[in-house]
């Protein structure tokens, strides 16, 4: 793993963007894999900005997200198709049609896992999958447990995590308990990784995942087996890890 040390939350931010707009660059047909969730908001400003700057051009990119809550219309505002909408895809020159999300309103949750498989595998893989951290390790929302789940599945999801997204809603309550998930096979199938971790509260997570055995308990630390990882991540999140 390549380990990028960030002065803040806005360096972690502009180091991020630069390598997704190397891949963009380099690669212009490229399928991003995107997170959503707070930490990648700067990132998205940045590469926001590329565009806007004429540096960068989405029209040949394809995207497919991580996750969405299951039962959330699109409408929502924290229905993670609006939140990519909001921060990325209404701002630069993506064509809508190459932008993928799990269908959070298919009920059937085996037929909605199933589906946005056969999306991930149509677009032929991702080159670049950028990850958040959830404060108990989980990457997209593969919540700690006793396996690595392969494909899309549909989770319950933690009460740790319920209560870390609780900030978006009007309350509790509101916080669907499910979500449609890509499992961690397809995350450790993509070609290169990029994980963007901001903040004190991480800094066990980030320990536990960079330095920790490599366990379903902490699901990110299944990156460790990943030949291509790359962590940006600030010196706050970083205080755990020499
Ligand atoms: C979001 C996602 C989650 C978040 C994680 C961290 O698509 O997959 O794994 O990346 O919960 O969220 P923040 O950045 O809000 O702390």
């Amino acid at each position: 793993m390549k380990i990028i040390r960030a002065k803040d939350y806005n360096d972690m931010s502009r180091k991020a963007a630069n390598i997704i707009a190397a891949q963009v660059i380099l690669k212009p047909d490229c399928v991003l894999g995107l997170a959503t969730g707070s930490t990648p908001i700067g990132t998205y400003a940045e590469l926001v900005k590329g565009y806007e700057n004429g540096d960068l051009d989405f029209s040949g990119v394809t995207s497919v997200n991580l996750d969405e809550y299951k039962g959330l219309p699109r409408t929502a505002e924290q229905s993670y198709y609006y939140f990519m909408h909001d921060n990325l895809f209404s701002h630069v020159n993506i064509d809508p049609a190459n932008t993928n999300l799990p269908d959070g309103m298919e009920p059937d949750s085996e037929k909605a896992c199933s589906d946005y498989d056969k999306v991930i595998e149509s677009v032929g893989g991702v080159d670049l999958q950028l990850l958040g951290l959830g404060h108990n390790g989980h990457i997209g929302f593969n919540e700690p447990g006793d396996v690595f789940k392969y494909g899309t599945h549909c989770v319950k999801l933690t009460d740790r995590t319920i209560d870390a997204n609780k900030r978006f809603f009007d309350s509790i309550d509101d916080v669907p308990r499910y979500a449609y998930t890509m499992g961690i096979g397809t995350i450790m199938s993509a070609k290169k990784i990029l994980i963007v971790v901001s903040g004190e509260d991480k800094a066990p997570a980030l320990r536990d995942a960079v330095c920790g055995p490599i366990t379903p308990a902490c699901q990110a630390s299944v990156l460790q087996l990943h030949g291509d990882v790359t962590v940006v991540a600030d010196e706050a999140a970083l205080s755990l890890i020499k």
